[in-house]
């Protein structure tokens, strides 16, 4: 599959306006992203609610009562933490799918086909009578995210005028926060809302899933995977269209080489694993592990619920987290601004040091005045809240958007939607893994669950001192020469690359 993202800022520009209709374009296709966050951010809350819970999860609820037992174990049910990973598990195994309906039938119909799955999911979730249907209706808003996070920062990659290109990427990071903050405000209003609050939460999602629906029957294909498929006519006229001038001849062009190159190589994935493809193959795939195991999503899922551990109400928990939620959103703004400036590398190291101290003062507040039972006292509890929010902002500049704007920069063009289609899915099983267990890892670990993650907080900053090139202002074609063949450790791949291919022509 070919996705041409041959120029950005710093390369040749073609020339390219950018139109009312792109922008329609881009505010639709990005509307898979609000759906994305809003999954996120609603099942935290839904899992805190007492009438969901007595519904679907009574022993839960049980225990839920008599929680001055035990703090960190009250929501800890194998069950429960199903409900909230399914989607991650299904959205994994979804991502392979839409790699390939993506090639063969183009963006938008992935989109499309993400739009279905998400409303006959929220349909079955939303509707649950018993505990079967809530899972399924899960498991397809996971296959929604699947296809929705393949095909949408694709199609935006390609439909972007090249100057634009990398803030573009970051505003499907922002979609995801301001879902993520959407949920968070609906939680909130709906839990007060008896018995069938959480039905109201649920469904919501329908709302944007809608949108994407029609909408992404006013946009249009994009050129690449028009000119991809042979149609190549609609491409150059699709491209006359987003680009807003006559004369796209040179772009039209590239797109054709880049097809030609990419068709050339006939199975991307083996080409993963040759030594060449070592460097964005290992960076792209360890950072979607560190991306989770910064531990945000304990946060972004289980907020409401940390926030009732640490002793207080179930409105004040939910509210916390729509104070975390809108922190989330403000501080992306702070990545989108200074990505480009101070580059990758300086945020991704900032923010270690940033969050390591966060996690250990939350850690050794919950170690020191927590008990298995009882309550923070209100000053320790506001501590914790501020120091999840501070924690939240470092995420929100570093790890979040760099975890998907690192691997959609660095594959070289022959092997990118594939490696791309590897990291979204690596992403997910962490993110399921996370969803799995914390709940399990709380009650088991306690406090301690806050050193765990500084420990790997601690591992990626070192990760990314040594084995994390700059890769700000490179052009996306020139990693190899300007990057990889520079870096200390890379160099190596790239030299048993040459010297292999010296040997081929010699034979
Ligand atoms: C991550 C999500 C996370 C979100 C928080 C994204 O980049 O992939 O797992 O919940 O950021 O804003």
């Amino acid at each position: 599959m070919a996705v041409v993202i041959s120029s950005n800022g710093n390369s040749k520009a073609f020339d390219a306006k950018m139109t009312v209709y792109v922008f329609i374009c881009v505010i639709i296709a990005a509307v898979g992203g609000l759906i994305f966050g809003y999954d996120i951010g609603i099942s935290g809350g839904v899992t805190a609610m007492d009438d969901f819970l007595k519904e679907f999860f009574p022993s839960v609820y049980e225990r839920k009562k008599h929680a001055h037992e035990n703090n960190y174990c009250k929501y800890d049910n194998q069950f429960l933490q199903l409900f909230t990973s399914s989607l991650y598990l299904a959205a994994l195994v979804a991502s392979f799918f839409a790699s390939a309906t993506c090639s063969k039938l183009g963006r938008r119909p992935t989109m499309q086909l993400a739009s279905i799955f998400f409303l006959i999911g929220v349909g079955l979730a939303a509707g649950a009578v018993n505990i079967y249907m809530l899972i399924i209706g899960r498991i397809l808003l996971g296959f929604g995210v699947g296809f929705g996070n393949q095909a949408v920062p694709l199609f935006l990659s390609e439909i972007a005028p090249a100057r634009l290109r990398g803030g573009l990427n970051i505003v499907f990071q922002l979609m995801v926060t301001i879902g993520i903050l959407i949920a968070n405000i609906v939680n909130y209003f709906t839990s007060s809302i008896h018995p069938y609050g959480w039905r109201i939460a649920l469904g919501g999602a329908g709302i944007p899933a809608l949108i994407l629906l029609f909408g992404s029957l006013l946009i249009c294909e994009t050129p690449t995977s028009l000119i991809e498929r042979n149609k190549t006519k609609e491409g150059k006229e699709t491209l006359k269209k987003i680009r807003g001038v006559e004369d796209v001849d040179e772009e039209y062009e590239s797109i054709v080489h880049a097809c030609d190159i990419a068709r050339q190589v006939k199975d991307p994935y083996t080409k993963l694993m040759k030594p060449a493809s070592r460097p964005p193959f290992v960076i792209g795939m360890l950072l979607q592990f560190f991306q989770q195991f910064t531990g945000i999503n304990a946060i972004m899922f289980y907020a409401p619920v940390l926030f009732q551990t640490v002793g207080f109400g179930n409105d004040a928990a939910l509210l916390s987290a729509v104070v975390t939620g809108t922190i989330n959103v403000l501080s992306t703004f702070v990545g989108i601004f200074l990505v480009d400036k101070t580059g990758r590398r300086f945020l991704l190291l900032q923010s270690s040091v940033h969050m390591l101290i966060c996690q250990l003062v939350i850690g050794i507040i919950l170690a020191k005045d927590l008990d298995v039972t009882g309550t923070l006292a209100r000053p320790q509890a506001l501590v914790v809240v501020i120091f999840v929010c501070v924690y939240v902002m470092g995420f929100a500049w570093s790890w979040g958007p760099l975890g998907w704007l690192i691997p959609s920069e660095t594959f070289p063009l022959e092997t990118r939607t594939e490696g791309f289609a590897l990291a979204v899915s690596c992403n997910m099983f962490f993110t399921f893994v996370i969803a799995q267990a914390f709940l399990s890892m709380l009650c088991a670990m306690k406090s301690g669950i806050f050193f765990f993650f500084s420990g790997w907080i601690v591992v990626m900053g070192l990760f990314a001192l040594f084995f994390v090139p700059e890769t700000k202002g490179v052009s996306i074609d020139d990693m190899r020469d300007s990057v990889w063949k520079l870096h200390w450790y890379w160099k190596r791949f790239m030299l048993e690359e040459d010297e292999h291919d010296v040997e081929k022509r010699t034979d």
